[in-house]
């Protein structure tokens, strides 16, 4: 059934608007993957709901009613758990973005939680319909899945001892690098041809260097930067050289035109009002 929507809302209206509903905590959700998106009573997933209402705006068609995004909550400030975050227990710069695109579209939100790796499978899958995860666009990830256009600009950067010698990409040979599996950090380090450990965890390449196990860090910038607010005697070290930009975007199973076109009408009316740029800073740095 099509359901009319309001797409197009003035972002002053809906800059405040708050999300009800969605207080209850649950446990992980990624066991659940597979059944949640056929079912609207299962409880283990946080839902977000909203009636877009504006007085100005063109109305858009579309037969979505439910939008099952998926991320993995362990990348702040992008995805993090809270007690009382903007969807449910998640909270970040993407989770606010996912319930904005709710609030616009009047297309109800939820929200899963799986590893990083799971993300691109779980979307083949159909296990859900979208990804929203800090996610970088890459032409390897391109030959499975379709981005949306690209909502944030990163780079890697380097996290080293405040007295480690490391001062570029190229001072890493010989030296113990840390990265997550499956992040573009391990692609990037494996691509400089330099060994490395990797884990499950940005948290977890931390302890090591921190426990001085590794040298190094090598990570996307504004996740490194708030490790350094939550540790201290670490400092961040750059090469623009080495590590070129990465562009976060969305994603959608192959084909799947008309949630790709939904997720990017939102994404280029929030790019073009300034609602990423503000909700960026208000997880970067706390305005
Ligand atoms: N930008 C990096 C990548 O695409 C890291 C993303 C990690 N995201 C997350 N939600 N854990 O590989």
């Amino acid at each position: 059934m099509k359901k009319r929507v309001l797409a197009m809302v003035l972002a002053a209206a809906m800059g405040t608007a708050m999300l009800a509903g969605c207080g209850s905590s649950s446990d992980d959700t990624a066991a659940d993957a597979a059944s949640t998106a056929a079912s609207e009573t299962e409880e283990a997933a946080e839902t977000a709901t909203s009636e877009a209402e504006a007085e100005d705006g063109e109305t858009a068609e579309t037969s979505i009613e439910k939008i099952v995004f998926a991320t993995n909550p362990e990348f702040p400030p992008f995805e993090f758990i809270t007690t009382d975050g903007v969807i449910g227990e998640y909270d970040g710069i993407d989770m606010a973005i996912a319930a904005e695109i709710g609030e616009r579209t009047g297309v109800e939100v939820e929200m899963q939680s799986m590893e990083f790796d799971s993300l691109l499978v779980a979307l083949q899958n159909g296990q859900i319909d979208a990804t929203i995860a800090g996610m970088t666009v890459t032409d390897e990830r391109a030959k499975t899945v379709d981005f949306t256009t690209a909502y944030y600009t990163a780079t890697q950067v380097m996290i080293v001892a405040e007295d480690s010698d490391i001062a570029s990409a190229a001072d890493m040979e010989g030296k113990v690098i840390s990265v997550v599996q499956g992040y573009t950090g391990e692609t990037v380090v494996q691509d400089l041809g330099y060994e490395y450990q990797a884990f499950k965890k940005g948290t977890e390449c931390i302890m090591e260097l921190l426990n001085g196990k590794c040298d190094v860090v090598v990570i996307d910038s504004a996740t490194a930067e708030k490790y350094l607010e939550d540790n201290s005697g670490l400092k961040i070290v750059e090469d623009e050289e080495a590590f070129g930009a990465e562009e976060y975007a969305m994603a959608v199973a192959k084909g799947n035109t008309e949630l790709l076109d939904l997720l990017n009408n939102a994404i280029e009316e929030m790019l073009s009002d300034g609602t990423i740029s503000e909700l960026s800073a208000k997880y970067i740095d706390g305005e």
